[in-house]
């Protein structure tokens, strides 16, 4: 034993165990052991110290005669790291810990060195940790020693190995794609990188595969996947980060409802093997204008009803002037019905008011309504019919709040879709509860009309317009709906896809609709509508977010607590200083020259 540091793990120190997998089984055998030191305790003569790797905690004990062995533990803090040498034995019945793996043993140390010491930790390293996160991603080494992320790590591994199994048995190749590719805009904003010996030019980091992936099924490799990684310069929240990372699938010959099949067959997989959860498949599938009018939201979460019902009939030829006028001018009356809310008192009622101000909406009407009563709000305004008919379009059975609100349509389901999220999510959900409802939107708009003027695609360009809408292209592309799909999971986006367009002559009819024309389409796509013209296959594809994954099946709230080595919301890494400035060489080099900012530029 030495209380000096060790450089080197000499073979009598090499582990024979790793702390949290010593059982009961070992009982008696002499084993080597290394970790980080979470606590030392001295009761009475004897030591104890709880020694830790991925795999949990073990419990050495010093015995009263080792009295080196002692100091030496006694002077050891958390996060040291040492390696200990001892043997297995059963720990007397009122010590035993059932609450711990290794509750049944412990070892008793008979030799130990010191491999490292630790500074003193700027937070205790425990499940559950006092610091903010700020602090934590700082010190994410640290906070990576926590159970909870140490789980989430391995969790997000296991998916990625069970994807990869699965996909492969289903005759999917991996195959990667390029992470310095030519700026093609695909929504976001792109990350770039100058090229050294190209002056003036630029790689961008791939927002995704998206046209390689295209470019593989024209090569006939007919299914292909990636566990790819996407760069995208956006603005962040918690289920965003700069990079992610994406089960990014495409299929050849192949229509919407193969791409979904694969697809929940893949979910399906996952949830068995890690949660034991056998989904109902195939997922519920709902028209996008159908998931907004009856969820305000094109990602809505059904585990809760509280779905929006339209009463603008009732209103529009009442005496309630405001609704009336709303109706009158081609606005909308819609409402959700919530039992709890029966028994809301007044100031409750009146966060919900300024909740759905705050989103926009000119007011909100909550009226207490029963079978046979109804609150001044709404009975003062309509009569016996009008009342009968609300009761009958919210289905009032029971004592209920209806929160009702007229405006513009899209206002008013983004109001509703709020409020609705709001109330279920707080009241309604059952968080013992495990419950994974899956569902794919489909029928989106092709494109979505930008303030002042002018289309941009709603999911990317190369999505295939339905059959039906094809004529409107030119004429109204506002109605022209796509083969574009998304799959959500309680209320998460948690992929895309579409079929997408294999001719050269639609795709550049699709540009022409956003404003590319063929000149610049053919210098910023020629590659893809020069391959479209070598017998491009049908194709098309789904990327599922791997973190927005990995969050949903560990059951947790915020991405990055999956990701290894996450960024902050201003895309910030805390813990190396990332993004930094760089030393004018290698701006030189790089032929770059940074304008320094004057007076807030
Ligand atoms: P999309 O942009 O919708 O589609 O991305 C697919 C899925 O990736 C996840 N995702 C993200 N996760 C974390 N942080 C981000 N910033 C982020 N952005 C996206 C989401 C999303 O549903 N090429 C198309 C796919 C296709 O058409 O096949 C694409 O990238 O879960």
């Amino acid at each position: 034993m030495s209380e000096s540091i060790r450089f080197h793990l000499t073979e009598e120190w090499k582990r024979t165990h790793l702390c949290g997998e010593v059982a009961i089984n070992d009982l008696g055998s002499e084993v080597v052991l290394a970790g980080w030191v979470k606590k030392v305790r001295e009761l009475g003569y004897l030591t104890f110290l709880d020694l830790w790797d991925r795999k949990g905690i073990v419990q050495l004990v010093v015995e009263q005669e080792q009295q080196e062995l002692h100091d030496l533990f006694r002077s050891l803090r958390s996060e040291d790291v040492i390696a200990c040498r001892g043997t297995v034995r059963k720990r007397p019945g009122d010590m035993v810990n059932p609450a711990m793996k290794t509750g049944e043993i412990e070892i008793v140390a008979d030799r130990a060195i010191v491999l490292n010491r630790s500074a003193v930790p700027p937070f205790t390293v425990t499940a559950d940790v006092q610091a903010n996160e700020d602090l934590r991603l700082r010190y994410r080494y640290l906070d990576l020693r926590r159970d909870p992320l140490q789980e989430n790590i391995e969790l997000r591994h296991r998916i990625a190995l069970l994807v990869r199994e699965y996909l492969a048995s289903e005759g999917f190749l991996e195959i990667e794609t390029p992470m310095l590719v030519r700026r093609t805009p695909e929504g976001a904003r792109d990350y770039l990188v100058p090229s050294r010996t190209q002056p003036g030019k630029f790689y961008a980091l791939p927002q995704s595969p998206q046209l390689y992936k295209q470019i593989l099924m024209i090569a006939g490799f007919d299914r292909y996947f990636q566990l790819a990684r996407c760069l995208r310069d956006e603005d962040l929240r918690a289920d965003r980060q700069p990079e992610h990372t994406q089960i990014d699938i495409e299929m050849s010959f192949i229509s919407e409802k193969e791409i979904f099949a694969v697809t929940e067959g893949l979910m399906s997989f996952l949830f068995d093997a890690i949660l034991g959860i056998r989904l109902q498949t195939p997922f519920a599938v709902l028209d996008y204008e159908e998931a907004i009018g009856v969820y305000g939201t094109d990602k809505p979460d059904r585990r809760f009803g509280l779905e929006i019902r339209d009463c603008s009939a009732v209103f529009g030829s009442s005496e309630f002037k405001v609704f009336r006028s709303i109706v009158q001018r081609g606005g909308v009356v819609r409402g959700i019905s919530f039992e709890q809310g029966e028994a809301f008192s007044r100031s409750r009622i009146k966060e919900l008011e300024e909740l759905a101000r705050s989103l926009g909406a000119g007011g909100l009407v909550a009226a207490k309504v029963s079978r046979d009563e109804a609150s001044a709000t709404v009975s003062k305004h309509l009569d016996g019919k009008g009342l009968a008919l609300l009761r009958e379009i919210f289905r009032v059975e029971a004592p209920t709040l209806l929160l009702l609100v007229g405006g513009e349509k899209s206002l008013v389901s983004r109001v509703l879709g709020e409020l609705r999220l709001h109330l279920g999510r707080a009241n309604l959900l059952d968080s013992d509860t495990k419950l994974y409802d899956f569902l794919w939107i489909n029928r989106f708009p092709l494109f979505t009309e930008v303030e002042g003027g002018g289309w941009e695609p709603s999911h990317h360009i190369f999505s295939m317009p339905l059959e039906e809408d094809l004529s409107c292209i030119d004429t109204d592309p506002g109605k022209v709906h796509g083969h574009l799909y998304d799959l959500v999971c309680n209320g998460t986006e948690l992929g895309s896809g579409s079929i997408r367009v294999h001719h050269r002559e639609l795709q550049e009819k699709l540009f022409g609709v956003i404003g590319i024309d063929c000149d610049s389409a053919r210098r910023k796509f020629g590659f893809l509508l020069e391959a479209f013209g070598y017998g491009a296959p049908p194709h098309g594809g789904v990327a599922l977010g791997l973190d927005r994954l990995a969050m949903i099946v560990g059951g947790g709230t915020s991405i990055r607590d999956y990701i290894a080595f996450p960024k902050t919301q201003s895309g910030t890494s805390l813990m190396e200083g990332a993004p930094s400035e760089v030393e004018e060489e290698v701006l030189r080099e790089l032929h770059i020259e940074v304008r320094k900012r004057k007076n807030g530029e």
